[in-house]
């Protein structure tokens, strides 16, 4: 079994436990005021670590729900970046829009390095599942993206008059997404706030989007859907057109034709 594979098969593995965790009843508790965890979201987490550190003793892992020492994970060659539930509102609230996100980074150390840089290393794997939706994405470095075994391409809209364009809202601070938001919804042909941003890029790397930008994200909410838009022929940039950076709180990605008028617009 492959990285790719081993790491499909884990997601899979993982989305099982939140079906079953869901019918069980799950505890709810909560990071922040409006910022939700359940029981759910912390076993999906174990079950994926025990199974990267008994299959790759020697790789590094970043998972949303644990103590993550970024100076120690920088040291390793390959680095696992994991969100056990991604859309955990959704989940919660019985809405079947979250996923599973698990990439693999390979990355570069040098002695200097104060936490992972996106420029020293790449992403080589990444898988999105969706298990109340039976989706499937995933993507390996230069082998393109796919949805459930199916080759995946980025829509050729031109304009974003013609495009509907995904985005989400931090959970503290969102008056500050509000100006974007704006300036968007009043141009694109329609805009969605569906929950997982993971999945948000996965719907970019397919088509059914052709742009997503949101404020606020952390690297595991987007580095498997990097991966995927990247392999679907999308673009992925800050608001401002510099390169991505897992660890920079932002996020442009388009299928590339929308990505100028998307950064312009923004930046109005
Ligand atoms: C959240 C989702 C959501 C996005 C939030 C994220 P979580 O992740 O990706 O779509 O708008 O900013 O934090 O907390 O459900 O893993
Ligand atoms: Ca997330
Ligand atoms: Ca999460």
């Amino acid at each position: 079994m492959n990285l790719m594979e081993f790491a499909i098969k884990i997601a899979k593995e993982a989305g099982e436990l939140t079906i079953k965790e869901a019918e069980k009843g799950f505890k709810i508790s909560k990071k922040g005021p409006r910022d939700l965890v359940t029981n759910a979201d912390k076993a999906s987490e174990k079950l994926i670590k025990s199974a990267i550190k008994k299959a790759f003793p020697d790789h590094g892992i970043l998972a949303e729900e644990s103590e993550n020492d970024l100076k120690e994970i920088a040291k390793k060659d390959f680095i696992w970046i994991i969100d056990p539930i991604d859309g955990t509102t959704n989940y919660a609230h019985g809405i079947p829009n979250y996923s599973i996100s698990i990439a693999v980074f390979a990355t570069t150390y040098s002695e200097s390095s104060k936490n992972f840089e996106y420029k020293g290393g790449e992403l080589i794997a990444g898988v999105v599942h969706a298990p109340r939706l039976n989706e499937t994405f995933y993507a390996a470095k230069d082998q393109g993206a796919f949805l459930n075994g199916k080759k995946i391409q980025v829509s050729t809209t031109k304009t974003l008059q013609d495009s509907v364009v995904a985005t989400g809202f931090p959970y503290e601070n969102k008056e500050e997404a509000l100006p974007y938001f704006e300036k968007i919804v009043s141009r694109a042909q329609g805009i969605r706030r569906f929950g997982s941003a993971a999945l948000d890029l996965c719907y970019l790397a397919a088509g059914r989007f052709d742009a997503f930008w949101e404020l606020g994200l952390q690297p595991w909410d987007i580095a498997a859907g990097a991966l995927i838009v990247q392999e679907a022929g999308g673009h992925l940039t800050d608001l401002n057109g510099a390169e991505l950076d897992l660890f920079s709180k932002e996020i442009l990605a388009s299928n590339k034709h929308t990505h100028q008028e998307m950064i312009d617009t923004l930046n109005i």
